[in-house]
C-alpha cells in the first residue's frame, strides 16, 4: 500500500520495549513460561483508597470535562506537595495536568522548541526526549552517563556541547534506565551552567518517591535561579502505581503553562474527570502503602543485585532510585540485542537490550525488579544458566 504519512514520522523509532514484550508474548502462546521483567510497570496493585475515589467520583457524577488545566483542587493539592516535598513555590496557577508524564513532554518539548534548535539529552535515556525533539525538527544532542562515574553527568562535557543554538536540557532522576539518582553537587553545578547559559531545563522527576538507602531526591527547581527556567514533570503512574490511568502534569511559571495549555487543549483537552479527583485522594489521603511498595523494592533490588553479582561475565550496581537494574555485560562480548534474544529465547527471560535507550545503552540489559521476588530468583537462576552454558560454548570454541 503506498502510505501517504507525514515524512516527520520516518523520524520515530518504534519502541523497542515493546517490541521484546511482543516477543515474549508470542513466545509465550507457544507453550513457553516467559519471566517478564522488560515493562517499566509496577506490579502492584493501585492502593485500594485510591480506586475507590475513583468510584465515588463517578458516582457522584465527576464524568464531564474538567478546565483545561486541570481541577482547582488537584492543581490545589500538586502545588501544596511541591511546596511540601520539594521546597519548590509553585501555585496552582503554575501546574497543568495532563494525561500522563508523556504527555507533559510532548506538550512541553511542542511549547519550547523550533525547528533547528538543540536540546542536550541523557544517553541512555527513555526515548520520548529523543524521538519528541526530532518529530518537532529540533536537534537531540545527547550527553553520557557513564557507569563509572556512577551515571552522574560529566558537566564539563555539557559546557562543551553548549552551542549558540542549545535552548534546553533534559534531565531524569531518578533516572530509567540506570536507576541513578543525580546528587546535589550534580544538580548544583548544572544549576549553574544553565543560569550562565540561559538554558530552560526539562525536570523528569516520574520515578522521584521510590529512592532507596536514606538517598533524598532534590528537584533542580528548588535551586537558586531555576524555578523560573525549570519545567518539572511528574506524575502518578509509579509512585502510586497507576500506569494505566494516565494522569501526570507539568509545573513550569504561570506564563509557560498558558502557553502549554494551548497544545494540551487541541491534543486531549483535559485529563479524566474521575482520575483527576483519584489523583487529589492519592495525594492527600495516603496511608503508607507506597512506603510499603519501596520497602519491597528495596528487598527485591538488594537480592536480585546479590544473585546477578555471582553469575561470572556479568556484572552490576546497586541502583539508589527507580526499580531498574541495568546489567553490564561487556565482558561477555556480544551486543545487547544479541543478548536480550539469547536471554528470551533460551531462558525464557524477557529483558531491555540497553542499546534500545541509545548508544550509551550498549553492553548492558535493562531489568526491572517490578516482579515478584520469586520471578526474581527464578529469573537470576535461568540467567546464570544461560550465560554459563554461553561461555562454556565460547570456550570450547576457542
Ligand atoms: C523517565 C520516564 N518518564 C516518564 C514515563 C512515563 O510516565 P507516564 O506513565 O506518566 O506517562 C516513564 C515511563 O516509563 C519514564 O520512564
Amino acid at each position: 500500500m503506498n502510505l501517504r504519512t507525514a515524512s516527520r514520522m520516518d523520524e520515530l523509532v518504534p519502541s523497542g520495549i515493546r517490541k521484546i514484550n511482543e516477543q515474549a508474548l508470542k513466545l509465550e502462546q507457544s507453550g513457553k513460561k516467559i519471566l517478564h521483567f522488560e515493562l517499566g510497570r509496577p506490579d502492584f496493585d493501585t492502593p485500594e483508597y485510591i480506586k475507590r475515589a475513583a468510584i465515588l467520583a463517578i458516582e457522584d457524577g465527576d464524568v464531564f470535562y474538567t478546565s483545561n488545566f486541570g481541577t482547582m483542587e488537584l492543581r490545589r493539592t500538586i502545588a501544596g506537595k511541591l511546596q511540601e516535598e520539594n521546597g519548590i513555590p509553585y501555585e496552582a496557577e503554575e501546574i497543568l495536568v495532563t494525561v500522563g508524564l508523556s504527555e507533559a513532554v510532548f506538550d512541553t518539548l511542542c511549547s519550547v522548541l523550533n525547528p533547528g534548535d538543540e536540546i542536550l539529552i541523557p544517553d541512555p535515556v527513555w526515548m520520548n526526549y529523543l524521538n519528541v525533539p526530532k518529530l518537532l525538527g529540533a536537534v537531540p544532542v545527547s550527553y553520557h552517563l557513564r557507569e563509572g562515574n556512577d551515571y552522574q553527568i560529566d558537566l564539563e562535557e555539557i559546557r562543551r556541547k553548549i552551542t549558540p543554538r542549545t535552548k534546553a536540557l533534559v534531565i531524569v532522576t531518578p533516572n530509567n534506565p540506570t536507576g541513578s539518582v543525580l546528587s546535589r553537587r550534580t544538580l548544583e553545578g548544572l544549576a549553574e551552567i544553565a543560569v550562565k547559559e540561559d538554558l530552560l531545563v526539562l525536570s523528569d522527576e516520574i520515578y522521584e518517591r521510590l529512592v532507596y538507602d536514606g538517598e533524598k531526591h532534590l528537584s533542580i527547581a528548588a535551586l537558586p535561579g531555576m524555578k523560573e527556567r525549570t519545567f518539572t514533570l511528574n506524575g502518578f503512574s509509579k509512585a502510586w502505581s497507576m500506569t494505566g490511568w494516565r494522569i501526570g502534569y507539568v509545573a513550569a511559571p504561570r506564563e509557560y503553562i498558558a502557553v502549554l495549555n494551548k497544545i494540551h487543549q487541541h491534543n486531549t483537552t483535559c485529563a479524566p474527570s474521575f482520575v483527576q479527583a483519584a489523583a487529589v485522594a492519592a495525594m492527600k489521603e495516603e496511608t503508607d502503602e507506597v512506603e510499603k511498595m519501596v520497602r519491597e523494592y528495596a528487598a527485591r533490588r538488594d537480592e536480585t543485585v546479590q544473585a546477578l553479582n555471582t553469575i561470572p561475565g556479568i556484572s552490576c550496581r546497586t541502583p539508589k532510585g527507580a526499580f531498574y537494574l541495568f546489567i553490564n555485560i561487556q565482558s561477555l562480548g556480544y551486543s545487547s540485542e544479541w543478548m536480550a534474544d539469547y536471554l528470551l529465547r533460551e531462558a525464557g527471560v524477557a529483558l531491555v537490550p540497553g542499546s534500545v535507550f541509545g548508544p550509551g545503552g550498549e553492553g548492558y540489559l535493562r531489568l526491572s525488579f517490578a516482579a515478584s521476588r520469586e520471578d526474581l530468583k527464578e529469573g537470576c537462576h535461568r540467567i546464570r544458566k544461560a550465560v554459563e552454558a554461553l561461555v562454556k560454548q565460547n570456550e570450547r570454541r576457542n
